[in-house]
């Protein structure tokens, strides 16, 4: 099944919603490619945009929130690290194990990206909307 953006993750940030829906396109790509067979140096290719993809990310809405001091920012921030420690061991196994790894990538990332965006990313999103920041 596809792995897609959908409005309800909408936050009307467009800079945050360009970046997330580049997510998950490359998510989708990613699971994919790796159901197909494509070949390792391929996917590891897509991982790496992956991971800088997600750190380009965390950087736009890490500012976001610095410049507006979020008060959850302590919160948002481990969220963010920890993703990046998982991403990074993912990719670590998948380097020194077979292929089939790859695919624990999309899964956990769907499953990490539709929870944060809910979860975290609202919640400073509406922060910034009801002081008039964004
Ligand atoms: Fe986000
Ligand atoms: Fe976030």
């Amino acid at each position: 099944m596809e792995v897609a953006w959908n409005t309800r993750y909408d936050t009307g940030i467009k800079l945050i919603d360009e970046q997330h829906q580049e997510l998950f396109q490359i998510v989708d790509r990613l699971r994919r490619m790796v159901q197909q067979g494509a070949d390792r140096i391929a996917v590891e290719a897509l991982l790496q945009d992956l991971v800088a993809c997600s750190e380009r990310h965390f950087a736009t809405e890490e500012t976001y929130m610095q410049r507006f001091a979020y008060p959850d920012l302590a919160q948002h921030l481990s969220e963010h690290a920890s993703m990046l420690t998982s991403l990074h061991e993912l990719l670590a196994k998948f380097q020194e194990s077979h292929q089939a790894m790859a695919l624990m990538v999309p899964t956990f990332m769907e499953g990490w990206l539709k929870h944060h965006i809910s979860d975290g990313d609202f919640g400073f999103v509406t922060y910034l909307k009801a002081r008039n920041l964004a």
